[in-house]
């Protein structure tokens, strides 16, 4: 399970790393009774169905099913590899992991992923010693002050210069040791197309760093300092990187975010900025591509009330048809805030203030009202307008997948635009249909259910699973389920190597759970674990040992019926040498059952 890394050092991360900390970073958690509750990472859902034990150091989510422990969590959400998550925590908790010299990075252990977010790190040291420092970034400096961003923001988004040179950063990182074919995958340099060698992605650029929620480096974004062409230019997508997952800002905006429980979405890095310089701290930005439901669902860890900003009806309405469905999906409350003509973020803080600023938030609608008042205003209320309107609304309508929300939005247009209900329903049941017939054409197995045999075989293996969830709670009664010989009759292949395992680790502690977990070094098996740990009822040892008791009756009657319909095949077969045989085994267990 720990590759490279020392068993000592994976239980010491273990052992300092606290479960609700790491999850909380990204997870909006409330406390429930002894556990955490929170909206699953994983799926889609409405209520909360995603637990953390503390105590138990554990995550389990009723709705999907994912569960396991810390590494396991990092490992899902952010698409880690165990050494990966392992180093992850590692740095967050200060336990050092040591770094064989002399081989080359992938034998040590250390990903390409990890060697990349290193190459954006050097990366962005020189981007800033570029900026603060060498007369070069002057131009840079004077721009940022011209368009009125302080070293105050400057530095809390550490934001640097590229310098205007072909090859600047490309020496600076084999300087440092950085191979060129890992500054290519993380996109920082690129290769010459007609001769050998590679030059620098960001030049002349104000550079702004994207990190990811733990902090680390994923990309940059570049602008240039006057009106060439093109304004930004963003890292490439990689195996680090994903524009339509990452958010610029949300590092430095998301303790505000929480506070507020509201988040302001605008299109600029530089809008962003303003913000923040005008005391506005929970807002993040696009990189450019539309919102996607990745980003509504990063975003909702961190709070319920979603203020999209746009410059225009137009693009408001463009992107707000889009994404309602998607809002409703996730049950977020969104709203549509709309900047007078010929302004941005950016442009109407510095005009006017955060004041005016708030105000427009405030005044802003919810997503449908929105769309339905800009129809409106659009088309008026003629019949020839009303028609128009109709057109318009019933493509936001049939994106809403839930019925309930969605014929209570049918009502309250129907409602307002003055037609009969049961008309518009109809037409947008029709496009719905239209719709999920595309969909359900091409639909692919849900990657978050593991088709998981013992889940299949859920009420089979039953007491099983109960017999685990006993071993697990009290450890005491472990010798006696072993003098028993309980887990060599379990039917379940998986869940008896999980028994044969929790049954070794007779000491209870707070680590048991754990050595439990690492000992399996199997990710379904560890599901079960967590699902065992955080779903079942409490034992104790009157109930287990009758449940035992239980198990052991059935496994007899089985093994009774089986040979009894073995001796009457052998007596139909007139083979009385195998029924004599099998009689005389019976007799052995009569006198010796257990
Ligand atoms: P200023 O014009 O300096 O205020 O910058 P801005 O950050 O407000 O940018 P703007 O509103 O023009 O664009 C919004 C966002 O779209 C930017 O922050 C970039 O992420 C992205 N973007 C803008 N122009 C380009 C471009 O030419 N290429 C790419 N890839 N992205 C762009
Ligand atoms: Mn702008």
């Amino acid at each position: 399970m720990a590759g490279l890394i020392p068993e000592q050092i994976i239980s010491d991360i273990q052992n300092a790393a606290d479960m609700v900390e790491v999850v909380g970073e990204t997870v909006l958690l409330k406390k429930a009774g002894r556990n955490f509750v929170g909206l699953c990472p994983f799926h889609s859902e409405k209520t909360p169905s995603f637990s953390v034990s503390p105590d138990k150091q554990i995550f389990y989510c009723f709705g999907c099913g994912v569960g396991g422990n810390v590494f396991r969590f990092l490992m899902k959400q952010d698409g880690l590899s165990f050494p990966e998550a392992a180093r992850t925590l590692g740095r967050r908790y200060n336990i050092e992991i040591p770094e064989k010299s002399g081989f080359s990075g992938t034998q040590t252990g250390i990903s390409e992923r990890e060697q990349m977010i290193r190459a954006n790190q050097i990366a962005l040291d020189f981007f800033r010693y570029r900026l603060s420092q060498l007369p070069d970034g002057e131009r840079a400096r004077t721009y940022l002050k011209k368009r009125g961003i302080f070293k105050k923001i400057i530095d809390r988004f550490g934001l640097g210069y590229a310098p205007q040179d072909w090859e600047a950063l490309h020496r600076y990182l084999s300087k440092k040791g950085i191979a060129s074919k890992i500054a290519v995958q993380s996109g920082l340099i690129i290769p010459r197309k007609n001769s050998s060698g590679c030059y620098d992605r960001f030049r002349d650029r104000i550079v702004f760093p994207i990190f990811h929620l733990n902090g680390q480096i994923v990309g940059f974004g570049g602008r240039v300092l006057d009106d060439a062409l093109p304004k930004y230019i963003n890292s490439p997508d990689s195996i680090l990187f994903n524009k339509s997952q990452s958010l610029y800002g949300l590092q430095q905006s998301k303790e505000a975010c929480r506070k507020s429980d509201s988040v302001i979405i605008v299109e600029g890095n530089v809008d962003v900025l303003a913000l923040h310089q005008h005391g506005i701290k929970n807002v993040v930005a696009t990189l450019g591509t539309a919102l996607t439901a990745d980003h509504i669902r990063r975003l909702k860890g961190f709070a319920a009330q979603f203020f999209l900003v746009y410059d225009s009806d137009d693009s408001g309405i463009k992107a707000s048809e889009r994404i309602v469905g998607l809002f409703i999906k996730e049950n977020v409350d969104a709203h549509v805030a709309i900047l007078p003509t010929g302004h941005d973020p950016d442009s109407y803080l510095t005009q006017f203030g955060s004041d005016d600023f708030s105000k427009v938030i405030s005044k802003s609608l919810k997503i449908m009202p929105f769309l339905l008042t800009c129809a409106i205003k659009k088309y008026g209320m003629s019949t020839e307008g009303k028609i128009r309107i109709l057109k318009d609304m019933k493509l936001a309508l049939s994106s809403i997948s839930d019925q309930v929300s969605r014929s209570l939005y049918v009502k309250e247009v129907s409602e307002k635009i003055g037609v009969d209900e049961s008309a518009l329903l109809e037409k947008v049941r029709h496009t719905t249909v239209r719709r999920s017939h595309e969909k359900s054409t091409r639909r692919l197995p849900d990657p978050l259910r593991p088709s998981d045999a013992s889940d299949v075989n859920r009420s089979a293996n039953r007491i099983e699973q109960q017999v685990i969830a006993i071993m697990l709670q009290c450890p005491d009664l472990i010798p006696e389920i072993m003098a028993q010989k309980v887990i060599e009759r379990f039917g379940d292949e998986n869940l008896k190597s999980i028994g044969w395992v929790v049954g070794s680790f007779l000491n209870d502690g707070p680590q048991r759970i754990q050595n439990i977990i690492s000992t399996l070094n199997h990710s379904e098996k560890e599901r079960i674990i967590a699902r065992l740990v955080m779903t079942e009822e409490k034992w104790n040892n009157d109930t287990a040992l009758k449940l035992i008791a239980h198990f052991k009756n059935i496994k007899r009657r089985e093994s009774n019926d089986r040979q009894n319909r073995q001796i009457q095949a052998a007596e139909a077969r007139g083979d009385q040498e195998t029924v004599n045989e099998l009689l005389r085994q019976k007799q052995i267990q009569a006198r010796n059952p257990g």
